[in-house]
């Protein structure tokens, strides 16, 4: 990689970021001439009152508020299409998806399926070989996405992507597009307080990996490179404080404020193998994304390792480490030492067993795995030969 290859940077998502922001969802969605908004949220956060100001905010402005609380964790086809029903009944004309992933990316979904029409496994994309391919592409804006964000982890409130899971083929499918990337991402930090120091562990590593499988990727991007690394330092000097104090509003605020950033670069860069191994775990077992992602980040890191043995120095070097001195691969290892303390810290370092995971099961990830792992070993820094490799990284988490 050298200054000589070519790389994009677009737009991005309008920010608005701070403690005590969400008091200004009202003024935003008069601003892009909302005059009804549908505000989506899942059953548990909106018992909780997380919208509470959310909606004040938006009556005081005289935004006509209407709710969908049906947001379910890995959105589902039917659950995106009574949100579109009632969008639809109840004339709205801004979308508001508040919570974690799984609002946000249904909040994308339903302004790309109120703006085009069809149905959202029309617009996602299938892999056939090292190619995406899909239908249709998401041509029309649909209605504005304001996102509100109360975890910090995902990054989907910039995001220009959203997922969702169809029971009928058993895939998460994924639209993407600049026309459904959110229109502002209201960011408020205030909102995330409340998670518990499981969830902060979790989604945060979540981020964490994204920022540090997109920096070894081999794409070149110096923009997301300076956003990412940045993510990381970030994350190395606050996740374990937001996780020992989760009423600590400064870690919440580089927090949120790191997901947001990893957010408007990973996918400029991608993704490497973390993801596909937590991803097919996670349809295996069931068990939240971001404990997979932080149970397997250190042994793909492992792995890969002599295929990046520079930019796990700058890794570590981005996690506090001194590697003045040392050799390209003793500085690796320091990197691939932080990841593994980071880890411990927010005690994410339960091997696979402990979960539940059962030798069969390893099989049949590696076999899953394997098959659609071609993107990202020829666009990483090491690839799988066989099965069996897949298989030695798994044991290694085991
Ligand atoms: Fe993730």
């Amino acid at each position: 990689m050298s200054w000589l290859n070519d790389f994009r940077y677009g737009a991005t998502s309008r920010i608005v970021f701070g403690p005590g922001k969400a008091r200004e969802a009202g003024e935003i969605a008069r601003e892009l001439n909302g005059t009804a908004a549908l505000v989506m949220t899942d059953a548990g956060l909106y018992k909780l009152g997380i919208t509470a100001t959310i909606e004040a905010s938006l009556r005081e402005a005289g935004v006509r508020v209407e709710i969908f609380d049906g947001v379910v964790t890995e959105p589902t086809v039917p659950s995106v299409e009574a949100a579109v029903a009632i969008f639809r009944d109840r004339s709205c004309d801004v979308i508001i998806g508040v919570g974690g992933g799984s609002s946000m990316d249904s909040a994308k979904a339903v302004s790309l399926l109120v703006g085009n029409g069809g149905q959202f496994t029309d617009y996602t994309e299938r892999r056939v070989g090292v190619e995406w391919k899909r239908e249709r592409t998401v041509d029309k804006k649909g209605p504005s996405i304001i996102t509100v964000p109360t975890t910090a982890g995902t990054g989907a409130d910039v995001t220009a992507g959203c997922g969702v899971f169809d029971h009928e083929t058993g895939i998460k499918g994924w639209a993407t597009g600049d026309n459904v990337r959110p229109t502002v991402a209201l960011c408020d930090p205030v909102l995330s307080s409340s998670m518990p120091p499981r969830v902060t562990a979790d989604t945060g590593v979540d981020a964490l990996s994204q920022a540090i499988e997109a920096l070894l990727t081999l794409q070149f991007n110096p923009f997301a490179d300076a956003i990412l690394l940045k993510a990381i330092e970030t994350i190395g000097n606050y996740l374990p404080r937001a996780f020992a104090n989760g009423q600590n509003l400064e870690a919440r605020s580089a927090m949120m404020a790191s997901a947001t950033m990893v957010g408007t670069a990973f996918t400029l860069r991608g993704l490497i193998h973390v993801h596909t191994f937590a991803e097919v775990l996670g349809d295996l077992t069931h068990l939240p994304h971001g404990r997979l992602i932080g149970v397997m980040l250190p042994h793909v890191l492992e792995w890969s390792a002599i295929g990046c043995p520079e930019k796990l120095g700058t890794i570590a070097r981005a996690l506090g480490e001194s590697v003045d001195g040392l050799s390209k691969r003793a500085a690796a290892d320091r990197g691939l030492a932080a990841v593994r303390r980071l880890c411990a810290e927010i005690e994410i370092n339960e091997p696979l067993r402990s979960h539940g995971v059962t030798e069969d099961t390893l099989k049949t990830c590696a076999e899953r795995v394997f098959s659609q792992h071609t993107p990202r070993s020829v666009g990483g820094p090491r690839g799988f030969r066989n099965v069996d490799e897949v298989l030695s990284v798994l044991r290694a988490a085991y």
